[in-house]
């Protein structure tokens, strides 16, 4: 079922998305207390997780550090043509409901572009970066999207 989402001067239509989707976990982040490295476990949790929120076709792979060391645990949400995010100070026994949340709404936004306010409470303040869609080639134009 389609539905119109509000997200401030960007207002859209939300279809079914056929693109891929990806949560990236660090899995060499280490506890800062435990100094265990929780990101295996936090793979395995949050794709259950998805699984039981009808979000199975995002999937959720592991990455050796992804330059976010100072702020475990690291996670990340990617999708062709979307802003992509990375988030830190990730608390896996705490954060997993924020993440699927977050999972649900990066999905259902067209190009994936939120504000820190319209993001999950959960995720206040752990954003370490927000990057825009790469846009779409347009040959021989230097920095115009799609031709335009
Ligand atoms: S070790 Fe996890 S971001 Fe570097």
């Amino acid at each position: 079922m389609a539905h119109d989402l509000a997200l401030g001067e960007r207002r859209m239509e939300a279809t079914p998305d056929t693109r891929r989707h990806c949560i990236t976990v660090c899995t060499t982040c280490r506890d800062p207390e435990t100094r265990e490295r929780p990101g295996a476990d936090l793979i395995e949790t949050l794709n259950a997780a998805l699984a039981e929120n009808g979000l199975a076709h995002v999937s959720v792979e592991g990455a050796a550090c992804m330059a976010g060391c100072s702020r475990p645990c690291t996670v990340a949400y990617q999708a062709e043509g979307k802003a992509s995010y990375l988030f830190g100070d990730i608390e896996p026994a705490r954060d997993v409901a924020t993440l699927v949340a977050f999972a649900r709404q990066y999905a259902e936004l067209e190009d994936g572009w939120c504000s820190s306010l319209q993001r999950p409470e959960g995720l206040k303040g752990k954003t370490l970066a927000r990057m825009p869609a790469l846009p779409a080639f347009a040959p021989g134009v230097p920095g115009r999207r799609d031709g335009a």
